[in-house]
Formats: C-alpha cells, structure tokens, sequence
C-alpha cells in the first residue's frame, strides 16, 4: 500500500498529542479500533433523503459500498450531505444546486478522508455532487440510485414525467375524466429511483460513464435490480484501489472525458440541462465548455438511443438493451477512446466486450432515430450570447417559425393571465416569458415548457413555440426556446419584447431574431427598470449577487475555476 497516498486519514488518526487521542478516541466509540484506522479511510457521501423518492434507496446503496471497500481493506464512513429532491423543493431545486455543491465539497476537504464515493440520483444531486468533488479535488467515484421501473396503466407503459405532462394537457383539455386522470396518478410512479425517461437524472447519471466518473453499468441498472448493490459493492472496492493510487478527479474528468461526455449526450437525445451542469463541472476543474461545442459535437453525432421524450423507450428497456456500455460501442468512432475511467480501463476497453440485445433501443450508427444529436445552440439579437433549443423533442412544423409575441413579464403573470379567455392569442404566436432566469427565476426554474393557454388545448393545439430564460425539465415535449442569455432580469434583450414583436426561429440556421430596428430597442432599454431583488439576505442574497448567467453553468462566480490549494495541502485544525 502506497502509504503516502493516504496522508489525510494518516493526518488525522497518527497524529501527535491530544488531537490525535481525541480522533482515534472518538472512533474508536464508534466500534472501530485501531487496525481500522491504518487503513485507506473511504467517505461515502450520501443523499438518501425521505423527502426525495429518487434517493430513497441510496441506504441500501450505501450499505453495499461499504461491503466493497472492507473487502479491499478500506475503512468505510457514510456522512450525509444535502439532498434535492425535484418535487417538493420550493421555490426549485436549481436554486439550492451550488449550496449543495459547496456543502459536498467542504465536507470532502474537511473530513479525514482519502477517497470518496459519491451517493446520488435525482436531477440536481449528480450535478451538485460533481461540481463539489471537482473542486475539491479528491479521488472520487460516482454511484447513482438508479432509474425507476416504468409506469404502467390499463396495458400502457407510462414515463416519469413526459407523461404528467402530457396527461395532464389531455385533462386540462377534457380528453381524461377525473377517475381516469386518479388512476393514472396511482400507477406512473412504481418504485424508488429516478424518472426513468431521457430526462435530466437519466442523461447525467449516464453521462458520468462517459466522464469515466462512474463505471461501466451505471447509468441504466433499474433502482430496485440487485445488479445495481453489486456495482455499488464493485464502486466500493474501487474506491480503495483510487485512495492507494492517489488518482484524483481531474485525473479522470479531463476534457477529452467531457467531449466523450457531449458525444454520448447526443447520442442519448439527452436533457438540455446538460448544457447547463456540464459547464458547471468543467468550470470546476479549470475547463471552458462553450455552447458551440455542444452544438458542433451534436451536429456529428447522431441520436441512437431510442428514448422517450425523443423516441419510443425508457430506461428499463434501454438497461435490458445493452445499458449505457453498449451505446458508447455504437458511438466509439466519435469518442477519446483513450480516456481513463476510474475502473482503470480506457472507454474504449470498456465498451469493447459491451452487446446490444436490441437494435430498436439501441440503433446502429447507420440507422439512426435522428441523424444529429438533439440540442442545438441558436443565436441571434435575441439572445446575443446564446440560446437553446431540443429540437428533438420539437414539432418540424415549428422548426422555422414566424409570429407575433405575446409576453408574460414572469410566472405569476403567467399563471395570473394564460387561461383568460380575453387572452389575445392563437395557434401562430410565440409565447414569451421574461425573468424566469438564473437570477429572474430566481434559480432559473424548469418552467420553459409552460403549459398552452387552455382554450388552445380545447381547441386541438398541442405545441406552439415557447421561449424563455428559463431551464425544462429533460423529460418535457415541444418547441420550446430556453436559457435566453443574457437573461432578461440583467436586462437582457429577451426582457425588452413586447406584445406584437416579430420574432423568428429558424433552427436550420440556428438563428432567433427580434425583428425590431436597433434604434426602438435602444429607446426600450433606456426606459427599462430592473426588477426588484426577491431575497435581501442569507443564501437567496448570495446567490443573486454571484451567480453567473446559463452558458457559464448559472454556477457562482467565486467558484468557478481550479483551486490553487489542492485539499491534500489544507491546512488541518
Ligand atoms: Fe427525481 Fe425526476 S423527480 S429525477
């Protein structure tokens, strides 16, 4: 064993005086002796919560990484940290995934650990834990909860949540009665685990096999499947053979790992919260991940991944299909196969003995379900520092559209005036909504896919294009325009449409115009105010007064970039 490799738990427990009794004391009233503390100290970071279904089962999880590291002659302490959960936090989770990231990395830097695990699932937890444990800077592997198993109702498979949604619009439009509306509530969500379509924890849960961060398996093994403890209990023997290595994150999570990490996001169709985490994470680690790059991989690598929203199946078929290995054998061509993942194979290594049992979930490169990947960046005097669209997941109609404005100045607007049956709207308008961003929102909340004003629905509408400074949620459907920059809070060009602009997508050239003359927005812009800050204090004010805009991550600005002082160098009181 590489001892030096473990200086920080050695630190810690061999130390001099009453400072090293009180540390082995205290553990040792833990039930461990001395024997325990000689080894590699392995920290499982976990955020098993009972407010967050997706995490729920990381106790168990946790429980199998211990079993792994005591088998490679590591000693296992869980310690919690922050858990965000997408359905109760309030005002959304977006806004908490920096506080998390801080908390996850403060506890790694401050805690006699030489390795850590990370324990995560729902939407923001994977980014949260990562953009932590990057700056932070330790060796590090990622164990994700896993997929739900799917929905089901009266014979059809049901995904959550491209399917709350969808619903719901059929409800709303009076297409499903409320008994029908009740028993579709009862069966869409079957187990613990994460929204098992292409949404948000599906794509950066599989993403983080392509950083290398995670190993082969990871992101598609069903929450409740055995296989997914026996990868916990393989991360956990991985994890001590990291610590004795002293291979760190950055180590692995280099930028070759992140272009091999955009090729499988297009290759999966994945969420457009990509584009903001990735970013994020990079940013941590010292490396510049423009939208451009996105836009160009996407172009090159077409979707195969058959997946809802974009296509026919959910993660349960895709983990029996071949799981994330054997779509980075289908994509191999566009990827580094040279880069080291943390099992200490190369990409390539691990996808070569990698099968696909179905080529409808998984295609070929030759037949793809699209010919690119799904996410493109779209500019324009709209937004001069970027924008996005899934146009994957968007209605060809719409794909080059031009329409009259109507424009809600943010949500309680929205919700105030969008069913009004005076609202003067129809089918070939765009829907704008302004200060729904990073610092709008606050928190740049997944509400870019508003729903449609009621009397559209009844009237068949199903899809109109929607643009905002807003995130969506990954599993979301429509031709909907997000991550306006700069935002309309700061005041952005997006916070100076008014009701009747031309405004026109065309995503085949990617450009989104404001079709209105320079001399009218500049006397627009001279009579804007901004809005009022919605916190004055705590962490809201920090928040407001730091983060940066979407292409940038929304991550705050004091902590984007390496540290200088790498945590094996922390001073220790
Ligand atoms: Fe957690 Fe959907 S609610 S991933």
């Amino acid at each position: 064993m590489a001892d030096e490799k473990i200086s920080r738990s050695r630190t810690f427990f061999g130390e001099e005086g009453v400072a090293g009794f009180t540390h082995r004391a205290f553990t040792k009233a833990m039930g461990f002796d001395d024997e325990d503390m000689q080894r590699p100290v392995i920290g499982i970071c976990n955020t098993a919560s009972d407010l967050n279904n997706c995490n729920r089962n990381l106790t168990e999880v946790a429980q199998a990484v211990e079993r792994g590291v005591w088998q490679a002659g590591g000693f296992p302490l869980t310690f919690p940290t922050i858990s965000l959960g997408e359905i109760f936090l309030n005002p959304t989770s977006m806004l908490f995934r920096n506080l998390a990231a801080m908390d996850t990395e403060e506890m790694i830097r401050a805690q006699p650990i030489d390795a850590v695990v990370l324990l995560v699932n729902c939407d923001k937890t994977t980014p949260a834990a990562l953009m932590g444990a990057a700056s932070a800077d330790a060796p590090t592997i990622m164990v994700s909860g896993g997929p739900m198993l799917s929905g089901h109702f009266q014979g059809q498979t049901l995904g959550a949540c491209t399917d709350c949604r969808r619903l719901t619009a059929e409800y709303r439009a009076g297409e499903l009665d409320e008994d029908t509306y009740k028993e579709i509530e009862d069966g869409i969500v079957r187990s613990t685990g994460h929204c098992m379509v292409m949404g948000t924890a599906s794509t950066m849960n599989s993403l983080a096999e392509a950083l290398g961060i995670a190993l082969p398996g990871n992101g598609a093994i069903p929450a409740p499947d055995a296989r997914r403890l026996r990868l916990a209990e393989a991360s956990g023997r991985r994890a001590v053979a990291l610590a004795e290595s002293g291979t760190r994150m950055s180590d692995i999570v280099t930028r070759e790992a992140f272009e091999n990490a955009l090729a499988l996001l297009a290759a999966l169709g994945g969420s457009t919260n990509a584009v903001v985490h990735l970013p994020a994470i990079a940013g941590r680690l010292g490396i510049d991940l423009p939208l451009s790059l996105f836009d160009e991989i996407s172009q090159r690598v077409p979707i195969i991944a058959n997946m809802r929203p974009a296509g026919a199946y959910q993660m349960e078929d895709l983990f029996h299909a071949g799981g994330i290995p054997a779509v980075m054998r289908q994509i191999l061509p566009h990827l580094h196969g040279d880069a080291l993942t943390v099992n200490g194979k190369t990409v390539a290594e691990n996808a070569e003995g990698a099968k696909i049992y179905n080529e409808d979930v998984i295609r070929p490169l030759d037949n793809p379900l699209q010919p690119e990947g799904g996410i493109s960046l779209l500019q324009g005097n709209l937004a001069p520092d970027g924008a996005i669209i899934k146009h994957s997941c968007a209605s060809e109609h719409l794909m080059h559209h031009r329409g009259r404005a109507v424009v809600f100045n943010g949500f309680a607007d929205l919700q105030a005036r969008l069913d009004d049956p005076d609202l003067d709207v129809n089918e070939n308008d765009i829907l704008v909504l302004q200060n729904a961003g990073p610092v709008g929102g606050p928190g740049m909340p997944e509400i870019g896919n508003f729903a449609l004003p009621r009397k559209l629905l009844q009237q068949g509408v199903r899809d109109m294009v929607r643009i905002s400074d807003a995130r969506m949620s990954g599993t979301a459907f429509g031709t909907i325009v997000l991550h306006v920059a700069p935002e309309a809070a700061i005041g952005g060009t997006l916070a100076l449409v008014q009701d009747g602009d031309e405004i026109e997508l065309d995503v085949p050239n990617r450009r989104l115009t404001l079709h209105v003359d320079d001399t009218e927005l500049d006397r627009r812009k001279a009579e804007w105010t901004a809005p009022d800050p919605q916190y004055t204090r705590g962490y809201g004010k920090l928040y407001l007064d730091t983060v940066n805009q979407a292409p940038l991550g929304a991550d705050f600005d004091f902590l984007r970039g390496k540290d200088p002082v790498q945590a094996t160098e922390q001073p220790k009181f």
